[in-house]
């Protein structure tokens, strides 16, 4: 990806909306595979109508359409542009219908739904015991809630030299919590919520970069770069051609391919 000062993309915080132009790009491919790991892993029956929260372009919402046919399904999502380029992709007799809508805001939904999914749309949210007891009140009795995270290990070795090169530049001061405590937390923070029966399930992924620019488009499209929101445009880019060098380095010596680990997580209403 090339930025340009002026393009927008350099609004960090400006973020999905801009975020959405390269959101289906060959370098971010691992949302649409592990959405179809998810949907795959379900073994639901009678799922008449589907949340999808945090949506995007769809990826899961789209899966979820070619298993539950006869299924009603919602996407839902807080950027515009993201829900374009999910409407974009959608055929004419789709069963999918996307809105606008803040997945902090659940209560003013009207309906309930037999499946709530929601694929990597956790990290923007500081409270997910409310979260996730907004999503427990719009599930149907027997309603399921499916929620994928990445897992530890993910994006290694690139992350360790991203994080390292970080660390040298003054940019952060200590590593950041791992995978696995975040998603330890989610799973504990949906039994706080009151779901029952709550299961993981793990899934082990491998990509290959050829060029470092592609890991520099998986740190853009990623909570990764929320490390560099505090730079301005000359330290960003001395940082990203730093870091780059070091990844060439890495691909000369044939580093060439990161790890894609999710976590699977399903909690279910408790009939009683
Ligand atoms: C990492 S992307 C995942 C998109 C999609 N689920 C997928 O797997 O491809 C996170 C999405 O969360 C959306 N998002 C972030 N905060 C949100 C909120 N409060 N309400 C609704 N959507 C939100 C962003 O706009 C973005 O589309």
């Amino acid at each position: 990806m090339i930025m340009d000062k002026n393009d927008g993309i350099y609004e960090i915080k400006g973020g999905f909306n801009v975020l959405s132009e390269f959101y289906d790009s060959d370098e971010l491919n691992f949302f649409l595979d592990s959405s179809k790991l998810m949907v795959n892993e379900l073994k639901l029956s009678g799922v008449k109508s589907i949340l999808d929260l945090a949506t995007g372009t769809g990826h899961t919402a789209f899966e979820l359409s070619k298993k539950y046919t006869d299924s009603k399904i919602i996407g839902i999502d807080i950027s515009e542009s993201m829900l374009k380029k999910a409407e974009m992709k959608k055929s004419k007799n789709s069963n999918i219908e996307f809105k606008i809508h803040d997945i902090e805001a659940l209560e003013f939904l009207e309906y309930k739904y037999d499946l709530i999914t929601c694929s990597f749309g956790t990290y923007f949210i500081k409270d997910t015991v409310r979260l996730f007891k907004n999503v427990l009140q719009k599930l149907n009795r027997n309603g399921s809630f499916v929620l994928t995270c990445f897992a530890e290990e993910s994006f290694m070795p690139f992350s360790v030299e991203y994080f390292a090169n970080l660390r040298e530049k003054g940019i952060i001061q200590n590593y950041p919590k791992d995978f696995s405590s975040l998603n330890e937390k989610y799973v504990s923070d949906l039994v706080i919520a009151g779901f029952s029966n709550v299961k993981t399930i793990d899934k082990r992924m491998q990509y290959k970069i050829k060029k470092a620019e592609e890991w520099w488009t998986v740190i853009w499209g990623t909570g990764f770069r929320s490390f560099l929101e505090e730079l301005d445009y000359e330290d960003l880019e001395q940082f990203k051609s730093y870091h780059l060098e070091k990844i060439d380095e890495m691909l000369k010596r044939g580093t060439d391919t990161y790890n894609l680990n999710i976590l699977i997580m399903i909690g279910e209403v408790n009939p009683c």
